[in-house]
């Protein structure tokens, strides 16, 4: 009866995991569709016929590059940038080095992205290809990046630390973000270090990071908690002094770090399954009959 009961259980547990994987796939992997992934990843950093943005202007991309190769650009542009290809060694050079970030997409995912391009590209007439106007960050009341100095700087250190609450909410940056900097005793390894984001990216595209995430992760972390103008300039100031005074600042340890975060993953995951299993059979069926059977005797 007890072991008939224990069975129910763990069928309906097992029921339970098998009803929340597709769940739980469903919401990671959902973005199948190229107009999706168009809307959240790119658009920060392109248009379709609405002219330049951080990169170039998307429309009819799918006539003027090769399927492979834009698949290939997709997923690491600097991969082709170092290995030579001449195409993308101009277009980088044209966008003033600004590094498009790798994307972790599959092949079949950036198709459908290109097909999404190609449709809408059907839809736009070229004459109305306007650039968007020139990028100039100021903070609320006009002051350019040039004119930030020590204090916006400071502001802008503390936003990152979480020594200052973003005001819709929004977590640290440090929480996922390291910066090299000599104060700084520990900073988040989930992510790139942003010492030098500012030389990879410049404020264009840190910007365009910053207001529109285009890595899963960081966009779920900012979901409905969107940055203030006057917080990101206080970021950008921040990041951009941070990346020239780089070769000044002293690298801390990796190595040791990686061990511990190491660990306390395999911590996390041990804990996981044993919530999962909690309260499964623990000894064998054949000793239960066993200890019965030993009882009777
Ligand atoms: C953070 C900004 C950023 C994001 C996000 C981004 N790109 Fe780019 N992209 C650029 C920049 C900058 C360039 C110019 C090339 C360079 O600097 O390496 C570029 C170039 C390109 C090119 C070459 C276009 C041409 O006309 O030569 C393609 C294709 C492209 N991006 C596709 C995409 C797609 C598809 C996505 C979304 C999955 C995406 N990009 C997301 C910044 C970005
Ligand atoms: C929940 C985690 C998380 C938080 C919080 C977060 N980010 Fe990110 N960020 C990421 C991930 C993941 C990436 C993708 C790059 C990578 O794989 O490390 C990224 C990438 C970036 C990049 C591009 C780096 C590069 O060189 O390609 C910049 C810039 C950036 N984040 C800035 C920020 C700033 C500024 C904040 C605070 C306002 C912030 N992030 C908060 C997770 C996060």
């Amino acid at each position: 009866m007890i072991l008939h009961k224990k069975l129910e259980n763990l069928k309906q547990r097992t029921l339970l995991i098998l009803l929340i994987i597709p769940f739980l796939s469903s919401t990671i992997f959902s973005q199948n569709d190229g107009e999706k992934i168009f809307l959240t990843v790119c658009r920060a950093c392109h248009t379709i016929g609405q002219g330049k943005l951080v990169g170039p202007d998307l429309i009819n991309v799918q006539d003027r590059l090769k399927q492979g190769w834009i698949i290939n650009f997709v997923k690491s542009s600097q991969t082709m940038v170092k290995n030579g290809d001449s195409i993308a060694v101009s277009i980088f050079n044209e966008f003033n080095k600004v590094i498009m970030p790798d994307q972790a997409l599959s092949d079949a995912k950036i198709i459908s992205v290109i097909n999404y391009i190609k449709e809408k590209s059907s839809t736009v007439s070229t004459t109305d290809v306007v650039d968007a106007p020139p990028f100039t960050l100021t903070n609320s009341l006009g002051f350019t990046l040039d004119q930030a100095g020590k204090d916006e700087i400071n502001i802008g250190w503390q936003y990152f630390t979480g020594e200052k609450r973003f005001k819709n909410g929004g977590p640290p940056c440090l929480s996922c973000h390291n910066v090299v900097k000599d104060n700084l005793i520990s900073g988040g390894l989930l992510s790139k270090d942003l010492t030098n984001a500012f030389s990879r990216l410049n404020a264009l595209g840190v910007d365009a990071i910053i207001s529109s995430p285009p890595f899963p992760i960081m966009r779920t972390a900012f979901t409905d908690k969107e940055i203030t103008k006057d917080e990101k300039y206080y970021l950008l100031a921040f990041l951009r002094e941070t990346d020239k005074n780089s070769i000044y600042q002293h690298p801390v340890n990796y190595d040791k770090r990686f061990i511990y975060s190491g660990i306390a993953g395999v911590v996390i995951l041990l804990g996981f399954f044993g919530i999962v299993w909690f309260g499964r059979k623990r000894n064998t069926v054949n000793k239960q009959i066993y200890n019965r059977q030993k009882k009777s005797k």
